[in-house]
């Protein structure tokens, strides 16, 4: 059953307001780790750098997420907000956005593929001036229309965009005076628009500022993939063999924790540096070919296409289990499974088997995200950073979205190194400053041996 307000306020579309007492308990929780965010949220209360500015926001529904939003509406910004995946989205918390913060919320855990489409128009239907995606679907789709590509849109969107008149249509892409981007697949497609030339407005890559990819795609993903694929599971990771795909910022974070749980790790790659880096990490780099019949577990993390197919699966020993936690369900080849396997099964939640070649495979969370499908997302910690980027991201496009070119943009250095000051001053870690003859020394080029 969802809760869905009447057609002509279509302020949300969630699962159940009831559930709004849990996702305030929960975001307050995760608020605690959360100090750097709190501190912006309290500038931005005093000073409302967004006010009156309509922010329409694709990310996943976490109770870290409702901070940021929490931050963004205390800025003054009045905020749609739907899910960037049918899996991630906490029901709780979106009850708690609605009913307590008045946020409009579309997003419904499990949606199917025209509902989260639906709920991607709802947020386009906000006007937004500024957007805010992770994984670029938003951006995507008005770019879709700006380029009259209508046909490229999932039909929800596009029955919606036929409704408008052209000139209307004009109006929702040139309302838009800036964006941002969560993640690495967001940042990938949204530099090749910028190649293309077609990008239609400045975007901020928070992915590439150092205190998100550094800490959140290393330290988050690490942890919350390997706790994804416990909560699914419950398997013993000790003595294991776990093959990684991607030694990228999450790879190696995944490598790292799924080492430290004792497992056998081996890695996969395509990139000599970074297959080479893993190596000297002490990890065996090997072809997918060599580790698929000597994996127990393989985990995806590369942001690309058909890592694993099915000539990989057919070569995997019975009980072998396949999980992604790369952006999309694109890496690991279901559509070839289906096709050449019996199933699926559910033998437990987020856990189908699949009969292939005479053996039983196991796949999570139907290939998406195990970390946000299974588990809760990153700790709230390094989401603080990352959040912090997205709110000062936001503040960056309403003050200088103007003179900003339509390209890719990074949030400027000393905000980056801002946020770190800051995440150490929470942590109570203290830090040495340069005196003026280290100053002078690392500026001068005429001091020698
Ligand atoms: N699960 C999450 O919560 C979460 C968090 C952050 C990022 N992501 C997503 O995870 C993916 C990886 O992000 P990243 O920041 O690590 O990117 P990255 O670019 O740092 O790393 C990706 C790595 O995958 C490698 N790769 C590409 N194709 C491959 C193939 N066929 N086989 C083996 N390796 C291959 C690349 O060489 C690269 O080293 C992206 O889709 C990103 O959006 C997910």
């Amino acid at each position: 059953m969802s809760d869905t307000a009447t057609a002509s306020q279509a302020a949300h579309d969630i699962k159940d307001i009831r559930l709004a007492d849990e996702g305030r308990r929960r975001t307050e929780w995760a608020e605690r780790s959360m100090p750097v965010l709190r501190q912006l949220k309290e500038r931005f209360a005093r000073e409302r750098p967004l006010s009156g500015k309509r922010l329409a926001a694709c990310l996943h529904v976490t109770t870290e997420t409702a901070n940021l939003v929490v931050a963004l509406k205390a800025g003054g910004a009045d905020v749609a907000l739907c899910a960037s995946n049918p899996l991630s989205t906490q029901d709780d918390v979106a009850a708690h956005l609605v009913r307590d913060h008045g946020i409009k919320v579309f997003a419904i855990k499990g949606e199917d593929h025209a509902t989260y489409y639906d709920h991607i128009r709802a947020a386009l239907a906000h006007r937004p001036d500024i957007t805010m995606d992770d994984g670029a679907d938003l951006v995507g789709a008005l770019h879709m229309i700006a380029l009259n590509r209508l046909d490229d849109l999932a039909p929800p969107v596009r029955k919606w965009v036929e409704t408008l008149s052209p000139a209307d249509r004009k109006a929702l892409v040139a309302g838009v005076s800036g964006s941002t981007e969560e993640t690495t697949t967001g940042v990938i497609r949204l530099k090749a628009m910028a190649k293309d030339g077609v990008l239609q407005f400045p975007v901020i890559a928070v992915n590439d500022s150092l205190t998100k990819h550094l800490f959140d795609n290393r330290y988050g993903t690490g942890q919350s993939t390997l706790d994804g694929i416990i909560r699914a599971t419950n398997l013993l990771i000790a003595g294991s063999t776990v093959v990684v795909s991607g030694y990228g910022w999450c790879g190696r974070g995944f490598a790292m924790r799924a080492r430290g749980a004792g497992g056998n790790v081996l890695v996969t790659e395509i990139d000599p540096m970074k297959a080479l880096e893993a190596q000297m990490d002490g990890y065996r780099v090997v072809p997918m070919a060599e580790a698929a019949p000597v994996g127990d577990l393989f985990v995806t993390l590369t942001g690309n296409v058909e890592v694993i197919r099915v000539e990989h699966m057919r070569a995997m020993k019975d009980g072998a289990v396949l999980a992604n936690s790369g952006h999309f369900n694109v890496e690991i080849d279901l559509d070839g499974l289906k096709q050449a396997a019996q199933g699926p099964t559910r033998v437990r939640e987020f856990v189908d088997e699949w009969r292939l070649a005479g053996k039983k495979i196991f796949v999570l969370a139907d290939g998406r995200l195990i970390n946000l499908a299974a588990a809760e997302g990153h700790p709230a910690s390094v989401m603080d950073m990352s959040f912090a980027n997205q709110a000062l991201a936001a503040e960056h496009v309403v003050n200088h979205g103007k003179s900003l070119s339509k390209d890719v943009h990074r949030i400027p250095d000393d905000l980056d190194r801002e946020i770190a000051r800051l995440k150490l001053q929470a942590m109570g870690v203290a830090i040495d400053t340069l005196t003026p003859a280290q100053r002078k020394y690392l500026a001068s080029w005429d001091l020698g041996t």
